[in-house]
């Protein structure tokens, strides 16, 4: 079906939600710009849209297939998908195989250390308040997510973290953490949404052990060490490869 674009609803850090002319979806765009930090770093990588978009669609497609719901309907362009519009649940909700990032920064948890079971962390989606972590009593006296919903979060994300790690370790990338997004769509569905990409996972390339050249994620961005465009396009590539050979 021709999905119009219509009227823009939300403009995000990284994103562009328009209506289309089904009521119950919504058209996304992937932008170029990236932010680090909430937002206190900022620049636009030219392509960072169109991999963003291909890669999510591929990785949604790939969830979908294993039973989880997700927002994702279809790939709409290079920069657009067509998704369910959804209510977001403010929360973001983390999952670390690997210790690095935020971890080992407000913890003396060391680098690299193997999360075994892995670690799920719960942020509250506020950019004003810069995301803190919640508590589970926080989490509670917020109420903006019932106890069962929660319970679904927790199950979902787990088997998220165990489809796509299993997939990547296959591509030789290991899943080191991400972040996910729920909202609930027009029928009250709990659903996977945001995106799934180098700019809300983190990537280390199994065939190389340099702690700075294995990284194929926005921690290019974060800590400065050029090549973005060229990482995300590897991890484009390894999905591309894998899916070509499936077939
Ligand atoms: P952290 O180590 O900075 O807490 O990040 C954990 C994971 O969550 C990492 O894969 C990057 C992702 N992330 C986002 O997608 N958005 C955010 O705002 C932050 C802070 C992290």
């Amino acid at each position: 079906m021709n999905h119009i674009q219509g009227s823009l609803i939300y403009e995000g850090k990284a994103k562009r939600i328009f209506e289309c002319e089904n009521p119950d979806r919504v058209l996304i765009e992937f932008k170029n710009d990236a932010t680090a930090f909430n937002a206190k770093k900022r620049s636009e990588f030219k392509g960072k849209g169109r991999l963003n978009c291909k890669i999510s669609a591929a990785l949604f497609k790939l969830l979908e297939l294993n039973g989880i719901p997700t927002h994702f309907l279809e790939l709409h362009s290079e920069t657009f998908i067509i998704a369910d519009k959804i209510n977001v649940i403010p929360l973001e909700v983390v999952i670390r195989n690997i210790a690095t990032g935020s971890l080992c920064r407000e913890t003396p948890i060391k680098q690299g250390k193997l999360l075994s079971p892995p670690l799920l962390d719960l942020y509250y989606k506020d950019d004003e308040l810069g995301d803190p972590i919640l508590t589970e009593r926080r989490l509670k006296l917020l109420d903006i997510i019932t106890p069962f919903q929660m319970e679904e979060v927790e199950k979902i994300t787990i088997s998220v973290n165990k489809i796509l790690k299993e997939y990547f370790d296959s591509l030789d990338l290991l899943l080191v953490d991400f972040k996910l997004e729920f909202g609930l769509n027009s029928v009250g569905k709990l659903v996977v949404a945001d995106e799934i990409s180098p700019d809300n996972c983190r990537f280390w390339d199994k065939k190389n052990s340099d702690p700075k050249e294995r990284i194929l994620d926005k921690d290019r961005f974060r800590q400065d060490l050029g090549g973005v465009i060229n990482a995300y396009e590897e991890i484009l590539k390894r999905i591309e490869n894998d899916s070509s050979s499936a077939h």
